[in-house]
C-alpha cells in the first residue's frame, strides 16, 4: 500500500478528507501531522482525535506550529465554527497527540519510507516549510506532494488575491513551493469548479450511520454559512485528497512555475502562476483544472461507508 502522510488544520472539509484517504485500500494513512489554520492548534489537533474515535483508526497525530512563521494571522471560524467542527459538543478524545513535532515526524516518515511517501496538505504549509528548512534533502525522498491551496487566476477566498491556506502563512507557502520541483496544486478556482449540490451532500448525510451523522453534526454550521454564499458545497480538502488518491481522475492539468507574492499590503499571500512560461522557470507545478466528477462524489460516498 502507498505510505500516507497528510498535514492538515482539521476543519470541516478536511475531515471529509482525512475520511476519505482512511476509507481508501490502497493507501496506508501514516499520520496526521497538525497545524493552525482554519482554528487554533489545541482544536486541530483534539478535531483529528475526535475523528479517528469515531472512524475507529488508531493513526497516530502529531502536533505541529501553532502559527505562521513570521506574521499573525486570522482564522477561519467563521466558516468551520469557534472549535472549527460546528460548535457541536464532541466528547473527549480517547488518545492524546504523539511527543513527536509534526515537522519532525515528516522528516522521519521521510526516512522510513524514502522514495515511496506520498505527502498530501491540506491546511497551511507551515510544518511542511520548517521541516524543509530543517532538512532541505527532503523533497529528494518524497514521490508525490499533492497540496490544496492557491488561487490561480486571482479569486482568492480570505482576501481578494488570496486562498486561505496560502493567505495564513505566505512565508511557508513561498518555502514549500521554491522548495519541491514537482507538485500537484489543487486551489481554490479547481474547488469552485467542482461543486456538489446541496441536494446530494444532503442525501449522503441523511443516511444511517455513525459517519454519516457525525459528518452532519460538525459540518451543520459550514453548510448554513455556505448556503448563504454560493448555490452549492465546496470540498477543497476532499477535491486535494481525490485527486492523491484517484490521480487517474484528473481530466485536464497544466503543468506551469507557481509561486507566491509573501509582500504587499493588497497582494500578500496571492498566486503567482507562469502560465506563457516567461519568467523562464522551470514548471514546478501540475495545476488541477478538471477531475472527473462522479469519481470525486463516488470517493465522499465511500468515505461515509455510504454504499453505492
Ligand atoms: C482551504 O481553507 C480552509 O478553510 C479549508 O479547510 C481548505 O483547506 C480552502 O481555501
Ligand atoms: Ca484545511
Amino acid at each position: 500500500r502507498i505510505p500516507l502522510l497528510i498535514d492538515t488544520d482539521p476543519g470541516v472539509d478536511d475531515a471529509l478528507a482525512i475520511l476519505m484517504a482512511l476509507a481508501s485500500e490502497q493507501h496506508e494513512v501514516l499520520g496526521l501531522c497538525i497545524a493552525a489554520g482554519n482554528v487554533g492548534l489545541e482544536h486541530t489537533c483534539r478535531n483529528a482525535l475526535c475523528l479517528l474515535d469515531v472512524a475507529q483508526r488508531e493513526v497516530p497525530v502529531f502536533a505541529g506550529c501553532d502559527r505562521p512563521l513570521l506574521h499573525p494571522a486570522a482564522d477561519a471560524a467563521f466558516v468551520h465554527g469557534n472549535d472549527g467542527f460546528g460548535d457541536v459538543s464532541l466528547p473527549t478524545p480517547a488518545r492524546s497527540v504523539e511527543a513527536e513535532h509534526a515537522a519532525l515526524a515528516i522528516l522521519r516518515f521521510s526516512h522510513e519510507h524514502a522514495g515511496r511517501l506520498h505527502l498530501v496538505t491540506l491546511g497551511p504549509l507551515t510544518n511542511l516549510a520548517l521541516a524543509l528548512r530543517l532538512d532541505p534533502s527532503l523533497p529528494s525522498r518524497i514521490d508525490r506532494l499533492t497540496v490544496m491551496g492557491g488561487a490561480v487566476t486571482g479569486r482568492g477566498n480570505t482576501s481578494l488575491p488570496a486562498e486561505f491556506n496560502i493567505g495564513f502563512d505566505p512565508e511557508a507557502a513561498h518555502i514549500v513551493m521554491s522548495g519541491f520541483g514537482h507538485f500537484d496544486l489543487i486551489d481554490w478556482e479547481a474547488t469552485l469548479a467542482h461543486p456538489i449540490s446541496f441536494e446530494a451532500i444532503d442525501a449522503y448525510l441523511g443516511r444511517p450511520g455513525e459517519l454519516p451523522r457525525f459528518y452532519q453534526a460538525i459540518s451543520a454550521k459550514t453548510r448554513r454559512w455556505i448556503a448563504g454564499c454560493a448555490s452549492a458545497w465546496h470540498a477543497a480538502d476532499g477535491l486535494a485528497m481525490a485527486v492523491a488518491l484517484e490521480p487517474d481522475g484528473c481530466l485536464e492539468v497544466e503543468s506551469c512555475w507557481v509561486g507566491v507574492e509573501t509582500e504587499g499590503r493588497q497582494y500578500r499571500g496571492a498566486t503567482l502562476v507562469d502560465w506563457q512560461r516567461r519568467g523562464g522557470q522551470p514548471a514546478n507545478a501540475r495545476i488541477l483544472r478538471r477531475y472527473d466528477a462522479q469519481r470525486f462524489e463516488r470517493l465522499i460516498r465511500k468515505a461515509l461507508a455510504i454504499a453505492d
